[in-house]
């Protein structure tokens, strides 16, 4: 799960910087929040979650951990769906914005919750020795 999330964060960033360039040089600043979206949720709050599950797979390993990968990689794309419309001033988008982040905000308190339960200090010997290769 760590690599996947890790990959899909790249993704996130590519486009990211691309709506970034693309805002530069049309000067249409709409985007923004869309943008800024994008890259820290997308690319850098996906990224901690993978090196995170990566230094501690045991922590991925579990149902909260899949429930909040699903959570966030369909609610991240559907938020910023509504984002984009939003910025096009599709006020009807806001409903889809509510759930795309509600479904966001809920897998980042079930990752909370995992981390809790699962990294406790004396299970955790050495974070070297929890990569997988
Ligand atoms: C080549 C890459 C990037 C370009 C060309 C770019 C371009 C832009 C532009 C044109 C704006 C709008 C500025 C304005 O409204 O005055 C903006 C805002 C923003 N960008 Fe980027 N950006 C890039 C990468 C990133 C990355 C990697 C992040 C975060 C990790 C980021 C985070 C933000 C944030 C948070 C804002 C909103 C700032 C605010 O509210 O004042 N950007 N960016
Ligand atoms: C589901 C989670 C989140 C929701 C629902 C949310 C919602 C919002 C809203 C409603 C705004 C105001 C947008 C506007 O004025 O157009 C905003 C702005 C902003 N948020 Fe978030 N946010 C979330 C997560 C985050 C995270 C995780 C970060 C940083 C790691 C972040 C960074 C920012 C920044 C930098 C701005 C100002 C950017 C701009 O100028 O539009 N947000 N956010």
């Amino acid at each position: 799960m760590g690599k996947t999330l890790i990959k899909i964060a790249a993704v996130y960033f590519s486009i990211g910087v691309l709506v970034g360039m693309t805002m530069g040089i049309i000067h249409d600043f709409r985007y923004t929040s869309m943008h800024a979206h994008i890259n820290l949720l997308g690319w850098v709050s996906t990224a901690l979650f993978g090196i995170i599950y990566s230094i501690y797979p045991f922590a991925a390993d579990t149902k909260l951990a899949k429930t909040h990968f699903w959570l966030h990689n369909i609610g991240l794309p559907v938020m910023v769906i509504g984002l984009f419309c939003e910025s096009w001033g599709i006020s009807a988008a806001l409903p889809v914005m509510i759930v795309g982040s509600l479904a966001v905000v809920v897998g980042t308190l079930l990752f909370t919750v995992n981390l809790f339960k699962t990294l406790k200090a004396s299970s955790i010997p050495n974070a070297r020795s929890n990569f997988k290769a």
